[in-house]
């Protein structure tokens, strides 16, 4: 990733949200991006709800207006998953491929990658990217892209 691009994180978790979880996955995603020359510019930790975590994408589109989200957790198959719904109410535009290469490059190693259910899509000038909530995962996820979102940001802006 190249310098100077803003991000902002959204971590879906009921436990984290009521603070019985730290949230590590978040802060590994703040240490990459961070590692690689970009601006956290907002952090929020909100429960497995569609309500709350499209608020949160929508502020950070549209209010903070950032290059980049990640969210971490939730795109699994559990009842209270719902982070890829989310991201689907607030995207305009789908970038399938980025979400096709996570899984794709992890499974290899970790075989349950094909179990997240993550999308990304473009909201304004803002590109949304879920991830795993499994901070390996991320961490995974998060070098399995890293290459080409530079690229992806430069266009959009
Ligand atoms: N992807 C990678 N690269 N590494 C992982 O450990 N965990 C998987 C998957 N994706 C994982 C991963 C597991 S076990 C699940 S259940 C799904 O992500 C969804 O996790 P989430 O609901 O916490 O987002």
């Amino acid at each position: 990733m190249s310098e100077g691009w803003t991000v902002a994180i959204v971590t879906c978790s009921d436990k984290g949200a009521k603070g019985e979880r730290p949230d590590t996955s978040g802060e590994v995603i703040r240490d990459y991006v961070t590692g690689r020359g970009m601006a956290v510019r907002g952090h929020r930790v909100v429960p497995d709800e569609r309500d709350q975590i499209e608020a949160a994408l929508v502020y950070y589109c549209d209010v903070e207006r950032v290059d980049l989200v990640l969210t971490t957790g939730g795109t699994g198959l559990g009842p209270r998953d719902v982070t890829p719904e989310a991201t689907l109410t607030v995207v305009e535009r789908l970038v399938p491929g980025i979400p096709e290469r996570m899984r794709a490059a992890t499974a290899a190693v970790t075989p349950t990658a094909i179990l997240s259910r993550s999308v990304a899509g473009i909201r304004g000038q803002t590109l949304i990217v879920n991830l795993p909530g499994n901070p390996k995962g991320v961490q995974e996820c998060l070098e399995a892209v890293g290459d080409v979102l530079p690229h992806a940001l430069g266009v959009l802006s």
